[in-house]
């Protein structure tokens, strides 16, 4: 038990426990008042999620029909499931956010030993906003790197086979090939939209003279789906609850009604949504004037209007901009210093469940991530007040992260199975998988007094790692027995 003091007078003993109702009661009546208000605009009821997953039935099939709705439904080539016998050594690497990562994989059959050797590339800030060139010389390079530092060989005879995660909207004419829509998630170098990133990087590799077969393009959603499934035949979806915010599932070649296709119907196809998409007309999604903030500051207004509300790159700026607007308002941090406050994106979702979770004597350890990122010491009122606000953000974004999958699991009639997530939200933030499995149960009427929950998350496999060199070797196989829907020779 721990004594905390405020200005307000609050001094009480309190349990190492997040914090309670006698803690909010404490408050100064302006401040109660306030976070009255932000727990009812943060809310969305069963009821409202229920709406939403529904209208989200109704993008996905229109994604489906047409080509340039809003959720694109993009079709990937990755025709139905791993048998578990997929075998051989693949390159693969993944464009993320902050690294670049490469890996070199053994596969040896389900449930075999899975050998992985892998680093990681730092991505220069400047090469987020610089030029295409730029980005795939660096990730030429870096292959380069890895294949010589590990004696990889590989010859023009006898090439490497790459895998290569790009986890943004791309179109796909094959599977080795994936034209950039547009960038999401913060990202904006120029002259690669429109443009295939699976040419661009041959072309650097090219360059190089590197001995390397590009085989297939993949999103890191696909990438999860397969790479749980290559082991755990319940996988139903592959999910990203990280930075931004995504599934793929398997659809029916005959239900994708846009496609112009010999495929027989009944040809399982992996269906990348890009449902971070959803509602960009703003037709159901209860958006909040700090919604409408980041959408409008962001680079790209008008685009994942969904992943704005719920994925993890967006969570602490929703929480930066609520504080600074109440600091505007003066309501809270009254005497503080807030220049550091002001910098957009200064706060990860590291740092919102760092201050929901913080069950250390006097909220110690929130303090100190106030004094390491925001330069100021808070008092024992404004950190009580700051685990709230934390705490609603985080659960609107946990709920709203059941409707797209709910709405898949609908659609295709899915009634159990497993979700495979990764994502740093899904991985870090311990209360996200509760939150979403209660949601979950009001969006599909699950009996309140079940025993277990029918669709559960489970930890997804290495997806751009694993998952790019089971599709790779999916791919390599259809090649040989002839196949040529969706693949390209090169
Ligand atoms: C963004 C990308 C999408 C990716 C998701 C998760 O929504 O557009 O391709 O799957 O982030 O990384």
């Amino acid at each position: 038990m721990d004594t905390i003091t405020s200005s307000h007078g609050l001094s009480k003993l309190r349990p190492q426990l997040p914090i309670d109702q006698a803690d909010i009661d404490s408050l100064s009546p302006v401040l109660k008042e306030e976070l009255e208000r932000l727990k009812s605009i943060f809310y969305v009821s069963t009821r409202k999620l229920i709406e939403i997953s529904e209208q989200f039935e109704k993008e996905l099939q229109d994604g489906l029909d047409n080509y340039g709705s809003n959720i694109s439904m993009n079709v990937t080539w990755v025709l139905g499931w791993p048998d578990g016998h997929e075998c051989g050594n693949f390159l693969t690497t993944d464009l993320g956010g902050t690294n670049l990562r490469v890996c070199w994989i053994k596969l040896t059959e389900r449930h075999g030993e899975t050998n992985v050797i892998q680093q990681e590339y730092k991505l220069a800030d400047d090469l987020k906003t610089g030029e295409s060139d730029a980005l795939f010389d660096f990730i030429a390079t870096s292959l380069g790197d890895f294949i010589e530092k590990h004696k990889l060989g590989g010859t023009k005879d006898d090439p490497l086979k790459l895998g290569f995660t790009f986890s943004y909207p791309a179109h796909q004419d094959y599977i080795d090939h994936g034209k950039l829509v547009t960038w999401t998630k913060g990202l904006e170098i120029k002259g690669v939209e429109g443009e295939d990133a699976a040419g661009l990087l041959r072309q650097a590799m090219a360059k190089r003279d590197l001995p390397i077969h590009l085989v297939a393009l993949i999103n890191d959603t696909t990438g999860a789906m397969i790479a749980s499934a290559y082991n755990d035949p319940e996988t139903i979806v592959g999910a990203i609850f990280g930075t931004g915010c995504n599934g793929a599932y398997m659809e029916n070649v005959g239900s994708i009604h846009k496609l112009r296709t010999d495929l027989p119907e009944e040809t399982p196809m992996a269906i990348n949504c890009e449902y971070g998409a959803f509602d960009n007309a703003h037709n159901v999604l209860p958006r909040t004037e700090y919604d409408i903030q980041i959408d409008e500051e962001s680079p790209k207004p008008g685009e994942q209007a969904f992943e704005k509300m719920s994925a993890g790159l967006y969570l602490g700026e929703i929480y930066r901009l609520v504080v600074v607007d109440l600091y505007e308002k003066g309501l809270i941090f009254k005497d503080q210093d807030a220049s550091k406050m002001r910098n957009p994106y200064i706060l990860d979702t590291g740092f919102l469940s760092g201050i929901e979770n913080d069950t250390s004597p006097g909220m110690a350890d929130t303090k100190r991530a106030f004094i390491e990122k925001l330069g100021f010491e808070a008092t024992p009122e404004q950190l009580i007040f700051s685990q709230k606000l934390a705490e609603y953000i985080a659960v609107r974004g946990a709920r709203l992260c059941t409707c797209g999958i709910a709405a898949i699991c609908r659609k295709k009639g899915i009634q159990s199975g497993h979700v495979a997530a990764d994502g740093s939200v899904a991985n870090k933030h311990p209360n996200f998988k509760r939150r979403w499995a209660n949601a979950m149960g009001e969006v599909l009427g699950w009996p309140v007094d079940r025993e277990e929950d029918p669709i559960t998350i489970t930890s997804a496999e290495d997806g751009s790692g694993i998952g790019a060199a089971v599709i790779a070797a999916m791919t390599l196989k259809r090649e040989k027995e002839g196949q040529t829907a969706g693949i390209k020779a090169v």
